[in-house]
């Protein structure tokens, strides 16, 4: 974030509050000697972006200009390497961690060096809020282990693709849901590492600065943690001012029935979702109970001859899945194979979400194209990019890399919103860069 003020937020934010340039100006009279424009943002001083943000309302950052998110971040092995911190936990020297590229204030993959002993039960950590996606990338099998009471979810052999002709299919890899406890240790004496990309939460603002406590007590106190879907259908009808009698009378489904719905003690379908939003105005596809795929402890576990298993084609490359969840559908990864020698230019990838990428094997060109104009680098093993959203890129050599993407570029909720917006086209068009006021003359 920079200290100048960006005219289009400015814009934004004026429109907004449904005020002017102008009326801004008189009000800062008294604050400073001269008239602020859309062309003078940039020479504007401390005191009088202090004195803008006061008056509109909003927080500083609302209006600074930020820098422009980057196509692809690219970062050497060495580079990575110098991001090295070691951690203790149990008394020991327990993991090595090392960071890889992502832009700035994102959350980004991080690589660890697991070097707890075979000999030593694994210490737990506390978990964390965000989910995250976790590969083993050896050279050897370490253990995993997730929780007080060891059993056989809890405590597994992490383990490393032995064949040279697919290994490829680096390792075994699992989705790890919110507050999930991990930890690793060796499985041999020889070394163990991991990926581990933890995302970032969409709903960490409600933990944070967005409710009051009075607020988020109350939320906790009613939501039914089981099935919030229906929490939501339930205070959506009472948020329009409809109490369950009139509904049941409007939708001929008996009272009993939409009661017992909301304590959960029968199911409505489909037909009678749709029966109640269609009274209140709303889409039904959101307030389904939802099912996941996924253990007893909320994680959904690839042993690498599961990601084996699914080994495809895929444009240019083979491929093969990394778990994922449901629960995050903004999440996602593979195994992603190289063997193309052709000295063309190679862009065939594209993805809504952003993209960090690791090369484990071979070398390898990337291919990125922007403004018609395609950008090269050589990669070799341990070597690790982040690509944007919809930046057309792709690999050429012979090697293999491991993809995860996720939503901080792009996010799933963004989408459905896009899915919900009135006259997408000229919305797009126009919400870019908008320089257009509300609708006032400009004096
Ligand atoms: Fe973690």
């Amino acid at each position: 974030m920079s200290n100048r003020v960006d005219s289009i937020k400015l814009n934004h934010w004026l429109n907004i509050r449904k005020t002017s340039l102008n009326v801004l100006n008189r009000r800062l009279k008294n604050h400073i000697n001269y008239e602020i424009t859309f062309n003078n943002l940039e020479q504007l001083d401390e005191h009088t972006i202090d004195q803008i943000v006061k008056i509109l309302s909003i927080p500083k950052n609302f209006i600074l200009s930020a820098d422009e998110i980057p196509s692809y971040i690219y970062n050497t092995k060495e580079e990575i390497q110098k991001t090295k911190r070691p951690i203790k936990r149990g008394g020991i020297h327990y993991y090595n961690y090392y960071t890889l590229p992502s832009p700035k204030g994102y959350v980004a993959p991080v690589l660890i060096d697991i070097l707890c002993p075979k000999e030593k039960m694994p210490v737990l950590n506390n978990g964390h809020l965000e989910p995250a996606i976790t590969v083993s990338l050896g050279p050897n099998d370490i253990y995993a282990r997730f929780a007080k009471k060891i059993n056989k979810t809890n405590f597994v052999k992490f383990r490393i693709n032995p064949d040279p002709k697919t290994n490829w299919v680096v390792g075994s890899n699992y989705y790890e849901p919110s507050y999930c406890l991990h930890t690793y240790s060796r499985a041999t004496d020889g070394p163990g590492k991991i990926l581990s990309y933890t995302t970032r939460s969409n709903i960490e603002n409600l933990f944070d600065s967005k409710f009051n406590e009075n607020s988020f007590k109350n939320m906790s106190k009613i939501l039914y943690t089981d099935k919030p879907n229906r929490s939501f259908l339930l205070q959506d009808i009472l948020n329009r001012g409809f109490n369950l009698e009139t509904i049941s009378k409007k939708t001929k489904i008996s009272l009993k029935k939409i009661k017992n719905y909301f304590n959960k003690k029968n199911n409505l379908s489909f037909l009678d979702l749709k029966k109640i939003c269609k009274i209140i105005n709303t889409e039904p596809s959101f307030y389904i109970d939802k099912k996941f795929t996924e253990d007893a402890i909320g994680k959904y576990y690839f042993d690498y001859k599961d990601s084996l298993k699914t080994i495809r084609n895929f444009k240019s490359y083979e491929v093969a899945s990394i778990a994922c969840s449901a629960r995050s559908p903004d999440l996602s990864g593979y195994f992603l194979k190289v063997d193309n020698n052709s000295k063309k230019e190679v862009t065939d990838l594209l993805d809504s979400n952003c993209s960090h990428y690791l090369a484990t094997k071979g070398s390898l060109i990337f291919f990125s194209k922007e403004n018609n104009k395609i950008k090269k680098v050589k990669m070799s093993e341990g070597d690790s990019l982040w690509v944007s959203s919809y930046t057309q890129h792709g690999f050429a050599g012979s090697g293999a890399l491991i993809k995860i993407s996720d939503g901080q570029n792009f996010n799933y909720l963004e989408k459905i919103d896009i899915t919900n917006t009135y006259n997408l086209k000229k919305t797009l068009s126009r919400g870019r860069k908008d320089k257009v006021n509300w609708g006032y003359d400009i004096e």
